[in-house]
């Protein structure tokens, strides 16, 4: 059993967690999540803030991590933390101070990548949200449809050509008014909109698409977003429209996701769908992907919000997985603002 310390702070959540396991048999033992409220008021996450709030959180975060795990810094096998991508201020906070834990109690440090750590969020909680897989993870900054056939073997499917699915949700939330960032406003607005007054374009979905094409799993979200700005503009009574415009606004971009998962699970055969990162918190999506995937006998694992969202437990998990693949990072670790996940293959 190896117990093991997650550090995340890669954007602006200052997270720790301490998990204990072997293989997929995993016990979450602490999460501690601290959100930088600071940014609502620039409309979004201004790195230098972010830097300098991580300072000032990291070391009350862990201890407190610690704490809730009943454990000692001498009780723990080895430090996780994300190195890549994210912002380099903010991931050099929690890499110098995972780095001098490790370093001080001589135990090993693994770098772990942000994207990765998404794709073992589910399997926190889900016992079965295990490879085969489907994957689609869908953030502020990502969108990828990934075939997962064994942990740390992955297949690139589809990625977004310009915006991230969480990026246009925060578009579009500016665009109506609503605070950063905008996900969860969108699609609490979405709720009592009219699904027929505002019918966008279903991006990058066509027809008569055959599994060879280069757009059959490609997604793209800025044209969605120019079609929001046109209907707002049009708009000679924006509070009364708002809430249709999100309405067919949030149901183009989920069929979208849905069409180019269902195709990804079916052309590879796969039974298990996972999803993560902060766009899988949005329920109306959840319950699109169930209703096209169960009639085919394709089971959906989503992480809780808590989970979906970034966070430590994450990265700690991923690190078990690469700790157990005997995979060590140097001290001389570096952090990146991109990055492609290790073990990922383009096809
Ligand atoms: O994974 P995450 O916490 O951070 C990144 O790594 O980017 O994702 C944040 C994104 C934001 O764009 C936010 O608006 C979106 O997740 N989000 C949602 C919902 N909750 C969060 N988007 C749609 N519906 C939601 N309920
Ligand atoms: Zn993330």
């Amino acid at each position: 059993m190896t117990r093991i310390l997650g550090i995340e702070t890669s954007c602006d959540e200052t997270s720790a967690a301490v998990l204990e396991g072997r293989g997929d048999d995993v016990v979450q033992k602490s999460l501690v999540i601290l959100s930088q409220d600071v940014h609502r008021v620039f409309g979004g996450v201004v790195p230098e803030i972010a830097s300098r709030a991580h300072l000032t959180s990291i070391v009350p975060v862990v201890d407190r991590a610690l704490q809730e795990a009943r454990v000692k810094l001498d009780d723990l096998d080895a430090v996780a933390v994300t190195n890549a991508p994210g912002l380099v201020g903010a991931l050099l906070v929690g890499m110098s101070y995972g780095k001098a834990l490790a370093f001080s109690r001589g135990i090993p440090l693994i770098g772990v990548h942000h994207m990765e750590g998404h794709l073992f969020a589910a399997a926190l909680e889900h016992r079965e949200a295990v490879p085969p897989f489907t994957a689609l993870l869908i953030s502020g900054g990502h969108t990828l449809l990934l075939d997962v056939e064994a942990w740390g073997k992955y297949r690139m499917l589809g990625a977004t050509r310009d915006d991230a699915a969480g990026e246009a949700f925060d578009k579009v939330a500016k665009l109506l008014g609503l605070p950063y960032p905008g996900g969860r406003y969108v699609e609490q607005l979405a709720r009592d909109g009219n699904p027929d007054r505002f019918r966008f374009a279903r991006p990058m979905v066509r027809r008569n698409s055959q599994p060879g094409d280069d757009d059959y799993y490609a997604f793209s979200f800025s044209g969605l977003k120019t079609a929001v700005l046109n209907a707002v503009r049009a708009s000679s009574n924006i509070e009364a429209d708002k809430s249709d415009i999100a309405r067919g606004f949030q149901d183009s971009l989920i069929d979208t996701l849905v069409e180019k998962t269902w195709r990804a699970a079916d052309a590879l055969g796969r039974t298990r769908v996972v999803l993560g990162g902060g766009v899988a918190c949005n329920r109306t999506l959840a319950a699109a992907m169930r209703a096209r995937l169960e009639p085919e006998g394709i089971i959906l694992f989503t992480p809780t919000p808590r989970l979906a969202t970034d966070n430590a437990a994450m990265i700690a998990r991923a690190g078990l997985f690469r700790f157990e693949n005997g995979e060590r990072s140097g001290l001389d670790l570096n952090a990146y603002a991109s990055s492609t996940i290790p073990g990922l293959v383009t096809a």
